[in-house]
């Protein structure tokens, strides 16, 4: 079904810059980690991420909507049944809710079973004038501060396909179970309704969404529990290694992950993480921060999806509430008069990223929401498809955004994150709701002829 890649397949990354990778200190030790990977089971197979190809090619029509999320980085020590879960029912919760308010059905991808590495702006950090290498997630190194964890250990990567293993067995399992069904999702949202702070609103909306029948698309296609799994493709030695030539079609795909997006900091259109990126026949996305140039954006597009291959490539715009509004115009126009098949995505986390007064990175809840409104307001004035959002989001009770409950005082005693600040299910269905409501409100002027396109 899926073999070893023959040799050449997908290396020919290595001839070109590869931005973002660790300096591991044994080379030995990185090589017999590669070995294991090359030799190990796949995540998941071809035919799936065909799939959820599909589906996507159904988000850029604007048949369907997204909902992907999860932790920014995902923690070994932090790997538990009741928090996995509780993540993946959130997304589903999610899913009901922006379901009923788009009237489609609804795509879910989990930022989980995999998301271990991370970009970041500087190589080292220096606390009270001693220098380590940063944290760049346990793929690579320990979070603690102290030379021995942050010295980078290949064996992690073995560490982390182990782990992506073990969560992505009971994704599945719990995909199959009670806790997945649409009624679950359905008394979670009504409890939330009804003790949230704009209670007439949202219980209003809990009412229709349980009128509607929850969140199976009305062609039937979409399966409750659907979820797929998804992570940032940095480590290009980890990813090759997991990547498998399908004897059904030849093509080399990704087997780490259903879909694969390639970083703000890694998308150079000649470097190496593009190149690993055009070789595998996945359905990928790419992070775009308000500095790409329009012409800029049409070059990654040509080299990710020469084919035009509906739903390969989604672009998922990460621009900061301040600029969403100037930046995302342009490029929405351009691609959309070129005829390109891509979906649009909201990010609306990495751009509004904060430093609290603790000291701690947050996000203010109104600035995640006005770019998401601002999102929904530009594609909608371009006359594309608000194809879904990508939220970074936990299942769990912390305190790692501002606003919607949380103030900075709340932070220090309930801030887990090892990386950027998330959502907790209050505030990522709070969000939710506040979008619904917008949505469902423009839709009625739409309907009596009162829009005209955006506010
Ligand atoms: C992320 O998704 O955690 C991330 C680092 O995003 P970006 O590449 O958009 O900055
Ligand atoms: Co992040």
């Amino acid at each position: 079904m899926v073999d070893v890649p023959s040799a050449h397949a997908v290396q020919s990354w290595r001839a070109l810059p590869a931005q973002q990778q660790p300096q591991w200190p044994d080379p030995a030790a990185l090589h017999q980690a590669v070995v294991t990977l090359t030799k190990a089971l796949p995540l998941v197979f071809p035919r799936e991420c065909d799939l959820l190809k599909s589906r996507l090619a159904a988000v850029a029509r604007g048949e369907a909507f997204l909902v992907q999320g999860g932790d920014c980085a995902e923690s070994l020590d932090a790997v538990s049944a009741t928090s996995i879960s509780r993540t993946a029912g959130t997304i589903q919760q999610l899913a009901t809710v922006f379901g009923y308010a788009m009237s489609l059905p609804v795509v879910t991808i989990g930022r989980m079973a995999g998301q271990y590495a991370k970009p970041r702006s500087k190589p080292t950090e220096t606390r009270d004038g001693v220098e380590l290498p940063v944290y760049r997630g346990d793929a690579v190194n320990g979070f603690a501060f102290d030379a021995a964890s942050r010295t980078p250990d290949p064996q992690r990567l073995v560490r982390i396909y182990n782990a992506s293993t073990a969560t992505l067995n009971l994704i599945r399992a719990f995909g199959t179970g009670e806790l997945a069904a649409p009624d679950a999702a359905l008394e979670r949202i009504k409890h939330f309704a009804a003790g949230a702070p704009g209670r007439h609103a949202y219980e209003a909306l809990a009412t229709g969404i349980e009128q509607a029948g929850g969140f199976t698309g009305t062609d039937g296609w979409h399966t409750p529990g659907e979820l797929f799994m998804s992570h940032e493709g940095l480590l290009l030695d980890y990813e090759s290694a997991l990547t498998r030539v399908d004897s059904r079609t030849a093509r080399p795909y990704a087997t780490s992950g259903h879909l694969l997006w390639i970083g703000e900091r890694t998308r150079q259109p000649d470097g190496a993480h593009v190149e690993y990126f055009a070789s595998i026949s996945n359905p990928i996305a790419v992070k775009i921060g308000p500095s790409i140039a329009e012409d800029e954006l049409l070059r990654l597009i040509d080299r990710l999806d020469p084919e035009r291959e509906p739903g390969r490539l989604t672009l998922v715009a990460r621009m900061g509430a301040a600029q969403i509004r100037n930046v995302l115009p342009g490029l929405v126009k351009r691609v959309t008069a070129e005829g390109l098949p891509v979906a649009w995505v909201s990010d609306p986390m990495h751009g509004n990223t904060i430093t609290a007064p603790c000291g701690h990175k947050t996000r203010r809840f109104e600035d995640i929401l006005d770019e998401l409104t601002g999102f929904f307001e530009v594609i909608g004035g371009a006359g594309a498809h608000p194809g879904g959002v990508h939220l970074e989001l936990t299942g769990d009770d912390v305190a790692e955004c501002v606003g919607a409950g949380l103030t900075f005082d709340d932070l220090p005693a309930r801030y887990r994150s090892v990386c950027d600040p998330r959502l907790n299910r209050e505030q990522s269905l709070n969000l939710a709701f506040q979008l619904a409501d917008d949505i469902l409100k423009r839709h009625r002027l739409v309907g009596t002829g009162l829009a005209s396109g955006g506010r």
